[in-house]
């Protein structure tokens, strides 16, 4: 996969590879067995000239990832999966999603203090809808569709991912088979039921499907729930 330009900015991926998730897969024979090879490409820190100025102010970044339709086995191509950390005691950094092209399951799984999950959730999106991962809540995205999926995130800059927990249990606490069944992970105990949900729009802060989301930063203030969660519940609360 080649590099992409956004603006004047030109980059390349970083990739993430078969070897760095086999054991986070549902079909242990072909992860085992099969070559290593790109899964999905990650591009980082993307920006117009005019906005780099107000992103590296705001502490927030702009990325894009691209993940060609695959069959691992018996499981759909999916992104590794992690947690944030917390922004202020409690509350962790939240997340907003993008897709631009192509179709999307998002599993969201809120984590408990066991280290188990207390709720988990799928939301279906296809191109220009938006999706918001809510403080505490890890994140896998799987592409559904027979073609690319191509999406972009804006996240705070102010922290690394946390990739740990989600190894442990060998994925989420649901894999998605090619027939598209959910088939739930056994290394996590007393798994909620999966909730199948619809992507929200946040209207008075501009997240809606109709506008591109990286012109969210021609408004700022709309992005600072990224970085100042505590302060935004109402964004938060009876999302899903
Ligand atoms: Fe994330």
């Amino acid at each position: 996969m080649k590099n992409i330009r956004f603006g004047s900015v030109e980059r390349d991926p970083d990739v993430r590879m078969l070897d760095e998730m086999r054991d986070l897969l549902l079909d242990q024979d072909f992860a085992q067995d099969a070559d290593n090879q790109p899964l999905y490409y990650m591009y980082r820190d993307l920006y117009r000239d005019e906005h780099l100025e107000t992103i590296r102010e705001n502490d927030i970044r702009f990325d894009v990832t691209v993940m060609p339709p695959k069959k691992l086995g018996r499981e759909l191509v999916k992104t590794k999966g992690h947690y944030h950390p917390e922004a202020r005691k409690g509350v962790p950094y939240p997340e907003i999603y993008e897709v631009m092209a192509g179709e999307a399951h998002y599993l969201l799984q809120e984590k408990d203090r066991g280290g188990g999950v207390s709720d988990v959730v799928v939301v279906s999106a296809n191109s220009g809808d938006k999706v918001i991962i809510p403080p505490g809540y890890g994140h896998i995205t799987i592409n559904t569709g027979r073609k690319r999926l191509k999406m972009a995130n804006w996240v705070s800059s102010r922290f690394d991912s946390i990739y740990g927990d989600i190894e442990e249990k060998k994925g989420g606490a649901y894999y998605e088979t090619i027939a598209g069944e959910f088939i739930q992970n056994q290394n996590y105990s007393d798994v909620p039921e999966l909730r199948p949900v619809e992507p929200e729009e946040v209207p008075d802060l501009g997240i809606v499907e109709e506008e591109p989301m990286y012109n969210m930063i021609e408004s700022p203030e709309n992005l600072a729930f990224l970085n100042r969660p505590e302060k935004f519940e109402w964004v938060f609360e009876d999302l899903y």
